[in-house]
């Protein structure tokens, strides 16, 4: 959740880079931010509550210059209020190390009291502060800093990435460390670098090292020495990482949102090009993932994710059992790691996830794995742990995404969960090679579709929307079918953005009790596409509006908007693909709405974008 950057470098200064790696991570948490530098024998640091640029502020000045090596972090809090003494890093007792951290310390309150009964004095309310007094006390027994770093990490129970920085008889010397949260190294003939996402590390090279759980690297200017939690030597070659840096800039979009909602229909493209076989009807995936043995011996498909991912996860039920006929269950990881469930012989856990670094996904797909089911992901990052647990693996291809509201990230997973429906029917035979066709056509018109949901007819239209409804009392999203997690998602973009009440409902579920809070000022979006459901669909905007509630229609069905007060039209597709076309009105909706009211939108309050934590 919080991003943090290290560097060691042979000469020069490390504050101007470690504020550009700050920035590019700051998505992460935004909270409050700090970096700490060593020099002259001393640890110096700067750190301030609320967004970088206040700690930007602090450092105008030049105090910190000229130092060749330092720590820096931006904060999601966990322990302890956002304020200027909570901010990382955090020291010991005296100005010899600093720490920054992500993730949680699970026993660091038993740690704190044991060292307060030692006589330690804490500065913060902070977990990771314990980390930096263990440390202290290990090197002030000798250790060096990998060891003392080792040894106080053995002592503490949690998830984690930590980097120390400390002042050595040699000079300055940099120690990350990984146990759960990811942690990428790179280095140069200029110095080593550390963050905690790869985009951090793209400035200066391309070869990356992606730590494991367990490892504690020690950094210096173009080296690194990895080693267990024992102290054993380990090798972890770089991986190239082809990403293109132009994709972390906003380009000529006012938010990195409106960006990504623009760039998927190439992500579409991406994400599907090279794995059709369009003879054949058919998909194929990298490292022969859902061949056909496997795909034949799939009894059912059990989804785990988060947040909009989740979403995704339900769209995906409806495909598999539409297209595939295979049983499918859905469940929030989190609510799945502590059910105790049961899965039937040959389940395939299937996590769906951008960042592959979710904390409850990764525990909840283990726990699978430990009931007997293989694994699989749909997954948007290649170096992720999601990826490197899974048996199978399908990539997305959205390239990063930074807004933290997810948009191309989510669409792309839609489209590979298409692709793997497909794949699925194709092998047991619910889909023929004609209908394969079919089906692979229909996808690869999308791309054209939602490039005509871009355009200016239809983004004027959803801003007109905007104008008229962002002083709303609240919305409430209503689909059915397969549209019913476009309207979850729906109301989740909006509530994530621009803070405004929003509810996502089965449209069948609304007499059930959400059709209480009709009212005029009431505004409901009705996801309402052509096909079986859509007569459904109407029927419950007309008790929408018998009851004073604003109806807009989103979607293909004529019908619908000749009874809604506004509505957005969007292309004809099958209901397979409906889901895509649907949702990227929404995004703009919600876009549009939270522009309107003022608010930050890629980087929406109390959010963060790969939470790393429970
Ligand atoms: C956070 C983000 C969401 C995201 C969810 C799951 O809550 O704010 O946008 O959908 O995590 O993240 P994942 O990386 O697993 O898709």
């Amino acid at each position: 959740m919080c991003g943090i950057v290290g560097t060691i470098r042979v000469e020069g200064s490390v504050v101007k880079g470690l504020i550009e790696g700050l920035r590019v991570l700051e998505y992460r948490g935004y909270d409050s931010s700090g970096i700490a530098v060593a020099r002259n024998g001393a640890v110096e640091l700067e750190k301030r509550a609320g967004r970088l640029a206040r700690l930007e502020e602090a450092l105008a000045d030049g105090h910190l210059e000229g130092a060749r090596a330092g720590i820096g972090h931006t904060r999601w809090a966990t322990h302890g209020a956002p304020t200027d003494a909570n901010a990382h890093p955090h020291t010991g007792s005296d100005d010899r190390l600093a720490i920054v951290h992500n993730g949680i310390f699970e026993n660091w309150l038993e740690l704190k009291h044991e060292l307060e009964g030692e006589g330690v004095r804490f500065s913060s309310d902070t977990d990771t502060e314990v980390l930096a007094h263990l440390v202290e006390r290990r090197r002030a027994e000798g250790d060096d800093l990998p060891s003392a770093v080792r040894a106080s990490l053995a002592r503490i129970r949690g998830y984690y990435a930590v980097a120390v920085l400390s002042t050595g008889a040699n000079g300055p010397e940099l120690v990350c460390a990984r146990q759960g949260p990811p942690l990428a190294i790179c280095t140069t003939d200029e110095g080593a670098y550390l963050a905690s996402d790869v985009l951090g590390l793209l400035p200066y090279s391309r070869d990356i090292v992606f730590l494991r759980d367990g490892d504690v690297a020690e950094l210096t200017p173009g080296a690194v020495r990895i080693t267990t939690k024992s102290g054993a030597p380990v090798e972890r070659a770089p991986e190239r990482f082809e990403a293109d840096s132009e994709a972390v800039s906003k380009g000529d979009f006012e938010h990195f949102m409106l960006k990504e909602i623009h760039e998927q229909p190439e992500v579409i493209a991406r994400t599907t090009v090279d794995r059709i076989r369009a003879d054949a009807g058919d998909f194929v995936f990298e490292g022969g993932a859902f061949d056909d043995d496997f795909a034949r011996s799939i009894a059912r498909v059990q989804i785990i994710a988060c947040g909009t991912a989740l979403h995704a996860g339900w769209i995906a039920r409806y495909m598999i059992e539409g297209l595939a006929g295979i049983p499918v269950d859905v469940d929030f990881a989190s609510e799945f790691r502590y059910r105790n469930p049961r899965l039937v012989p040959d389940t395939v856990a299937l996590a769906i996830s951008q960042s592959g670094e979710t904390a409850d996904t990764l525990a909840a797909v283990r726990l699978a794995r430990e009931l007997g089911a293989s694994t699989a992901a749909i997954c948007n990052m290649a170096s992720s742990t999601q990826v490197r647990e899974a048996d199978q693996v399908v990539l997305t291809h959205a390239g990063p995404e930074v807004g933290v509201a997810s948009t191309k990230a989510f669409v792309a997973q839609v489209v590979a969960a298409y692709t793997i429906a497909v794949r699925l029917g194709r092998a047991r035979g619910t889909i023929d090679r004609e209908r394969g066709q079919v089906l692979i056509a229909e996808l690869e018109a999308l791309r054209a579709q939602v490039q005509t949901l871009l355009a200016e007819r239809v983004t004027g239209r959803v801003l007109e929307v905007a104008r008229r409804y962002h002083e709303a009392k609240g919305f409430m999203f209503l689909g059915r079918g397969i549209n019913f997690p476009v309207a979850l998602e729906g109301a989740l973009k909006l509530k994530e953005i621009s803070y405004m009440h929003a509810e996502g409902y089965p449209a069948g579920e609304m007499k059930h009790g959400p059709i209480a809070l009709i009212e005029p000022g009431m505004i409901v979006v009705a996801v309402s596409s052509r096909g079986p459901l859509a007569e459904k669909v109407r029927a419950n905007i007309e008790q929408v509006k018998a009851r004073g509630g604003v109806v807009v229609s989103v979607g293909s069905d004529a019908g619908s908007h000749a009874i809604s007060d506004m509505s957005i039209e969007v292309p004809e597709t099958s209901e397979w693909l409906s889901p895509i076309l649907n949702t990227v009105p929404l995004q703009l909706l919600a876009y549009d709405i939270a522009h309107l009211r003022g608010c930050d939108i890629d980087k929406p309050r109390n959010l963060a974008k790969s939470v790393t934590v429970e």
